[in-house]
């Protein structure tokens, strides 16, 4: 495989990616969701590991969903249960992987900028899972996926991401893509939780619970230094989409949250399920989505 075939099938995040080729992903995920047969086998015969360094329950399982559902030998490393224990690194890590004959690799890492300079030295097509606060491509994939099947097109549509920015790969790689396709962004979040290096409006909640889609982030507690909420409670009142809040969104607005849920936090937990939420959906979303994007890795 040439490099630029290799830069042409990896994923490293939606930065650089134009309109057409978000297109082209999301047209093939709605190939792969209408089809019956559960497991074919376009991938057949070619080895994909899902490398995760961070923790993760949808992204790491749909990879792996997509991946059997194409017919591809998935290999699942974990580096809770790995040499990583022993210290080893990242890149031996994934050398080694590689040394073994994978034809792709997804992977999920804790530092942000790690994922590049992997990219530069690895010869088959890598896959961003989500890279520290950088960037979580099939997430924003599948959350304009969700958007598109609702709304038809994206171009016009008002997102408002409401929540902890500052920690969000997800914000990031959301930011960046529906842009591109033409939506129009704004964040909303207390002041310690803003990304300053990120050029998009912020506003107040309620204004923000007024647009087409009412993205809501986790609190990502992991991630903070101390003190940066004083209570989940206040945060709720705050920043939450409470059920008293959810009365004034817009009769055709959804719901969603990349999730895992702090329920009753960003979002109460009555809402989680309610006929506007989307959140359920976006999950299911991720298979199809994440079976186009291993499908590019592997066949271009
Ligand atoms: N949305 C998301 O990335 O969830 P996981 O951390 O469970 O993969």
């Amino acid at each position: 495989m040439t490099a630029i075939q290799l830069m042409q099938r990896s994923l490293l995040g939606l930065k650089g990616m134009d309109r057409e080729e978000i297109e082209s992903i999301l047209s093939r995920a709605a190939y792969w969701e209408q089809q019956s047969v559960k497991v074919g086998d376009a991938l057949a015969g070619r080895f994909v590991a899902n490398m995760f360094f961070e923790n993760s329950t949808r992204t790491r399982f749909s990879f792996e969903v997509a991946e059997k559902r194409l017919g591809a030998e998935v290999l699942n490393f974990s580096a809770a249960v790995s040499s990583v224990q022993k210290g080893e690194s990242i890149y031996d890590t994934v050398r080694t992987l590689e040394s073994m004959g994978i034809d792709a690799g997804v992977i999920r890492l804790k530092p942000a900028g790690v994922l590049q300079e992997l990219a530069e030295r690895i010869k088959v097509p890598l896959i961003n899972a989500g890279d520290g606060n950088n960037e979580h491509p099939t997430q924003a994939l599948l959350d304009m996926y969700t958007m598109r099947q609702q709304f038809g097109s994206l171009s016009g549509l008002s997102v408002s991401i409401i929540g902890d920015i500052k920690h969000s790969r997800v914000a990031r790689s959301n930011l960046i893509g529906l842009r591109e396709m033409g939506a129009k962004v704004s964040f909303c979040a207390p002041g310690n939780m803003r990304a300053g290096e990120l050029d998009a409006p912020y506003i107040g909640i309620e204004e923000a619970i007024r647009a087409d889609v009412v993205m809501m982030l986790r609190v990502q507690l992991e991630r903070h230094e101390d003190g940066m909420i004083k209570s989940a409670e206040e945060y709720r009142q705050q920043y939450g989409l409470t059920v008293e809040r959810a009365a004034r969104i817009a009769p055709h607005a959804i719901i969603m949250h990349p999730a895992p849920v702090n329920r009753d936090v960003e979002i109460d937990g009555d809402l989680v399920e309610h006929p506007q939420s989307r959140i359920f959906p976006q999950m299911q979303n991720g298979v199809p989505v994440r079976m186009a994007v291993i499908e590019r890795a592997l066949r271009g």
